[in-house]
């Protein structure tokens, strides 16, 4: 996507070779448009695939996501961090290994929510060492939905998370594809 390219080049931070600092439209401060052409052509990608939900993350997953849920028509469901004072229900829950913080967290989604009636399209701002990506499918899996694919934001194929799903057989679409952020440079894929 070339206009997420341009917005990449333009005001993405190079922190160090592994990480992309993006807070002026994507992890902090959001951009709403670029946001919408986003969701428009995550749809574009999977109108086909007869999508019933769209499953994210908390927080940055949850723009680009309710914007491709705007265009598909379907709901959003972001999956939760933090157990919620309100959500009492019986739960999907999957462990996450953050290799950045070193620690593993429990992510969860009521079960009101996924069943094995739906098709679902996972959305998620990051793809990098696909430890998140993995504990969504999971949830995907416990619910006995099927999967349509994953629609994600930067992927960093130098990490691989990319490969670890692309191995199962698992459609991922990606909107931009970072090869190296080595000599402080975004260089795609
Ligand atoms: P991983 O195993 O999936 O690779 O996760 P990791 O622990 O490396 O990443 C932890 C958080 O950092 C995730 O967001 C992930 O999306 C994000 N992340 C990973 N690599 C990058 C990067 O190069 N740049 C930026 N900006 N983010 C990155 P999170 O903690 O869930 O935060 P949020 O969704 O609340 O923003
Ligand atoms: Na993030
Ligand atoms: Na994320």
């Amino acid at each position: 996507m070339k206009l997420l390219k341009q917005k990449i080049l333009n005001e993405g931070k190079v922190l160090s070779d592994t990480v992309l600092k993006v807070d002026s439209f994507l992890n902090h401060q959001v951009d709403p448009q670029l946001m919408l052409n986003i969701g428009e052509t995550f749809t574009n990608l999977f109108s086909s695939e007869g999508i019933t939900k769209i499953l994210t993350l908390e927080s940055s997953g949850i723009a680009p996501s309710t914007m491709a849920g705007l265009k598909l028509r379907v709901p959003v469901i972001f999956a939760r961090k933090r157990k919620s004072l309100t959500l009492v229900d019986d739960l999907y829950s999957a462990n996450i290994y953050s290799f950045t913080k070193k620690e593993t967290n429990e992510i969860s989604v009521s079960k009101d929510y996924i069943s094995s009636n739906d098709t679902v399209l996972i959305i998620d701002d990051f793809l990098a060492n696909g430890q998140a990506a993995l504990g969504l499918l999971d949830i995907v899996e416990q619910a006995g939905a099927s999967l349509a694919g994953f629609g994600i934001v930067i992927e960093k194929g130098f990490q691989n998370g990319g490969n670890l799903l692309r191995e199962r057989g698992i459609r991922v679409e990606s909107l931009a594809n970072i090869a190296s952020l080595s000599n402080g440079k975004v260089t795609f894929k």
